[in-house]
């Protein structure tokens, strides 16, 4: 497949539209769900593959708690399964793992696969996948103050639970909406961002590369004169 020279570092996607996707196919969401998983699959292998260091995804909001209990569950439990199924896929192609977000609203069983599988990749070299597991914004930029004022401290970067990750450059959005949701409110402060109306369970590589063109097009100026 035929690259940019010029690569994120960090790609980030919000990935949305699985509930689109399934009533498209006359399904239920969960359909939608489950096929999305698939897409995680051939974007995290398109980065493995294409070298990029970071991925990041998100996969669970904190306001999506506030979704059907039925939905909440099916999500939980699509996590656990992905969890225990892509430990060799992981070693093989050289990931880190890594959950960030709420995790105190997990279930205890969640957490316990999440960090044996956290533990099994932390000394794997290659691409560092980070999923967004009960996340918001406005939630990490308030725990991150809140640790800063009891320490004393007086730059918050360090308390953000991404601490030592490095910023996203660009951020994707499926689905067609045109909005944060939450997300990376502080991190994303200058990543270039895509919007396109793919549903997520539809974005595979192809449409990854043609992101990948577009981002390579883009002139960042950081506030600078170029
Ligand atoms: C994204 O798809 C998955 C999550 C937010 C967990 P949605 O479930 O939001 O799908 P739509 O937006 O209803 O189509
Ligand atoms: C954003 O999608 C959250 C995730 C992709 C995990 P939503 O579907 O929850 O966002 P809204 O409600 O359309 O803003
Ligand atoms: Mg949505």
């Amino acid at each position: 497949m035929d690259l940019p020279d010029k690569l994120p570092t960090h790609v980030s996607i919000i990935m949305d539209g699985n509930g689109r996707w399934a009533r498209e196919h006359g399904r239920e969401r969960t359909f939608g769900h489950a096929e999305g998983i698939e897409s995680v699959r051939a974007i995290t292998e398109a980065c493995s593959e294409w070298g990029i260091k970071y991925l990041s995804l998100f996969a669970f909001s904190e306001e999506n708690w506030a979704r059907p209990q039925e939905e909440v569950d099916t999500l939980m439990k699509l996590m656990f399964k992905s969890i225990a199924a892509e430990y060799e896929t992981m070693m093989r192609n050289n990931v880190r793992f890594v959950v960030l977000g709420n995790r105190a609203r997990l279930s205890a069983t969640l957490n316990e696969a999440i960090d044996t599988l956290m533990g099994q990749t932390s000394a794997n070299t290659g691409l560092t996948l980070i999923v967004f597991m009960s996340y918001s914004g406005k939630w990490d930029i308030q725990q991150a103050a809140g640790r800063m004022a009891a320490e004393g401290g007086d730059d918050l970067e360090p308390y953000l639970i991404t601490a030592g990750y490095p910023d996203p450059d660009l951020v994707i959005r499926t689905s067609g909406e045109k909005r944060i949701s939450n997300y990376l409110l502080w991190q994303a402060a200058y990543s270039e961002f895509i919007f396109t109306d793919t549903l997520w369970p539809d974005f595979r590589k192809d449409s990854f590369r043609d992101a990948l063109w577009e981002y390579a097009s883009r002139d960042r100026r950081y506030g600078k004169v170029k």
